[in-house]
């Protein structure tokens, strides 16, 4: 059990999908097989290899996530019970996470970190610092077995809508594929075409773009329904 949790925010229940805003892990929400299919779902997507462990020290960073979690369907149990022993045990589990990091950049693109490793501190995320003027969205991964759904998308418009840090910036971290990009534009983020070369070398689309989300748009979300 993680000492002095704290939950940031907690939302809505709607109506098995949970999403909420974790600021250090809340023990009673995430458990350790949580923080098992959790590494499960980054490391499927991005080709890494982060233990539980790590996972576990990069959400009590400090650093914003959010994370969704649904009663697990047949198709997720069976998907997991292949990559994880031992097996799950709980009916609930991650479908989906949101990371985001604190950057500090006068808006200038050129003072994000040049790659993944400085940005993220190895990958075990670092504390905020209230000199931040950045929020930037590390990365958007949801369950395998939930592509095609919108999942992603509701999770996004869900950050989006709850943020309530005043960040002056608002900035992903997208690797450079072309749909991966109409995505975020889909969500109202626009392409900066700032590209960092080589940010993410051990990944197939090894280059990063930056696109920008409009912070004073975040009520255009005010309405978003999470829902199935
Ligand atoms: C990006 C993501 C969160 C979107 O989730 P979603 O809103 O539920 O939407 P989907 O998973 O259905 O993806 C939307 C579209 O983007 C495409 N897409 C998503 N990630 C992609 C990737 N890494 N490479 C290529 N295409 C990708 C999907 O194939 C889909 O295309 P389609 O509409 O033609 O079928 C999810 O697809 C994901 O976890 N992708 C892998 C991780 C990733 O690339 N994240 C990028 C943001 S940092």
């Amino acid at each position: 059990m993680v000492k002095n949790q704290k939950t940031l925010k907690i939302h809505q229940k709607i109506p098995d999908i949970i999403l909420a805003l974790f600021q250090k892990i809340p023990g009673s929400k995430l458990n350790a097989q949580d923080l098992r299919v959790l590494t499960t779902i980054l490391n499927d997507s991005w080709k890494t290899n982060i233990t539980p462990e790590t996972m576990k020290q990069r959400l009590n960073s400090g650093s914003l996530f959010i994370i969704a979690k649904d009663l697990a369907t047949d198709k997720d149990l069976k998907y997991l019970k292949q990559r994880l022993a031992p097996p799950i045990n709980s009916p609930t589990i991650p479908v989906g996470i949101i990371e985001t990091i604190d950057s500090k950049t006068g808006g200038n693109y050129n003072k994000v970190p040049k790659n993944y490793s400085a940005l993220t501190k190895k990958g075990l995320w670092k504390p905020q610092t209230s000199k931040s003027d950045t929020l930037i969205l590390v990365d958007a991964t949801i369950l395998s077995t939930r592509k095609g759904k919108n999942l992603g998308r509701k999770m996004m418009a869900y950050t989006l809508k709850n943020i309530t840090k005043p960040h002056k910036y608002l900035w992903t971290y997208t690797p450079n594929i072309e749909k991966v990009k109409r995505w975020h534009e889909s969500l109202g983020a626009k392409n900066t075409n700032h590209i960092i070369k080589q940010a993410r070398p051990e990944f197939i689309y090894s280059d990063v773009n930056i696109m920008s989300y409009p912070v004073q748009q975040r009520n255009l979300y005010k309405d978003t329904k999470i829902s199935h």
